[in-house]
């Protein structure tokens, strides 16, 4: 399988770097090679660290999208536009996609998914939920037997580790956002990881994973950690409490409920003790009872591990006789009404 990743940042150079570690373990697994044969970012001077013969590092992601020797093109440049664009353009030339950004799915998600259809190709999304855990295979897959009632966790990394760095060492907040950003947690826009809006993305997404609904961000509640103080984080300790942004949504008996919010939960749950960039989303579902995901929720490698197990699955399904291929989605884009299911 020819790739080409369009951002070779935190998230695109991890994938990179985990492709060529592990590159025969990954292909023992998908059935065959995958081979990173392009990749574009807008400064060329930056992405020389990742120059090789093998690979042709462009500024002009258009010409990987619209290069017929590309099977599958990994969205990695964040951002709505220009990447909705390039991977619509993508889908349209028959290529299957794989990306880690969370605001495009949960904004734009079942134009894309529709898209995809139509055209028989595929779109994963595995890194554009809590980083390293893999929160979408386990909803649509490990859990697909369950009637989902409610998702509740910690899904922004840099929120976390803010608030365990200004509980822990007393740090400040602004001190602590610019460390997350140099750890490469943070979004491009770090406001997007403290007002609560990254988590709500999370959350829209699993929320129609889960549900069966479309994607509604803009249904979603969202209040985020700016008017938290060091002095709330330490009182909260005091009481036996810890602080933590959380990320809910259940049905109701007037529909799905979503939201983001700050929440006070005893320190002696297990969640509660969930540090640093570390995510953590508990799932209910009604054969099942209550199931927990753990893992680190932002950072190159972590992230790297979904993109590249989104890679290996779609090429495993991309090989298959056609007929015997499992619906990557958890629902029919064309079927989808407000209805949970
Ligand atoms: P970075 O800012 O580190 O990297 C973005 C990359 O995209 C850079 O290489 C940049 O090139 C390139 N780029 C931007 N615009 C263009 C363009 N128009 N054409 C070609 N290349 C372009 O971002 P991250 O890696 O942190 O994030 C990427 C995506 O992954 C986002 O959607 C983010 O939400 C998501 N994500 C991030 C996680 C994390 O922990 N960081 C975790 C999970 C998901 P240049 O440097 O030359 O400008
Ligand atoms: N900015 C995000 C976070 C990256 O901090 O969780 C991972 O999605």
């Amino acid at each position: 399988m020819n790739v080409g990743l369009l951002g070779l940042g935190t998230v695109g150079g991890g994938t990179l770097t985990v492709l060529r570690r592990n590159a025969a373990e990954i292909t023992r697994r998908a059935g065959r090679e995958i081979r990173v044969t392009m990749a574009a970012v807008r400064d060329l001077d930056k992405a020389k660290m990742y120059a090789a013969p093998d690979l042709k590092l462009i500024d002009d992601a258009y010409a990987i999208v619209d290069n017929p020797e590309i099977d599958i093109v990994v969205e990695m440049i964040g951002g709505e536009s220009p990447a909705k664009e390039l991977i619509l353009r993508a889908i349209e030339n028959g290529k299957h996609v794989v990306t880690a950004n969370k605001a495009l799915i949960a904004n734009h998600g079942t134009e894309i998914f529709a898209a995809a259809q139509r055209k028989g190709v595929m779109v994963a999304f595995e890194a554009a939920v809590a980083g390293g855990i893999p929160i979408i295979k386990a909803i649509r897959e490990g859990l697909t037997a369950n009637r989902i009632e409610w998702i509740a966790g910690i899904i922004n990394g840099t929120t976390n580790f803010i608030l365990t760095e200004m509980r822990d060492k007393g740090a400040d907040f602004a001190d602590v956002l610019k460390e997350a950003q140099r750890l490469g947690y943070a979004e491009a826009d770090p406001t997007f990881d403290v007002e609560g809006v990254d988590a709500a993305h999370k959350l829209t997404i699993m929320s129609a994973i889960a549900f069966g609904i479309p994607m509604q961000f803009d249904k979603a509640y969202m209040e985020g950690i700016t008017k938290l103080t060091g002095d709330d984080v330490r009182y909260a300790e005091q009481l036996g409490y810890r602080i933590k942004l959380l990320g809910i949504t259940k049905r109701t008996k007037n529909g799905i409920e979503l939201r983001v919010h700050p929440a006070l939960i005893p320190a002696r749950r297990l969640i509660a003790n969930v540090d640093g960039a570390m995510n953590a989303i508990l799932v209910k579902g009604d054969a099942v009872g209550v199931t927990m995901y753990y893992g680190a929720g932002a950072g190159a490698e972590p992230t790297a591990s979904s993109v590249v197990a989104d890679l290996v699955d779609v090429t495993r399904m991309h090989t298959a006789d056609p007929h015997s291929r499992v619906p990557h989605l958890a629902f029919q884009p064309d079927t989808l009404s407000d209805e949970p299911i």
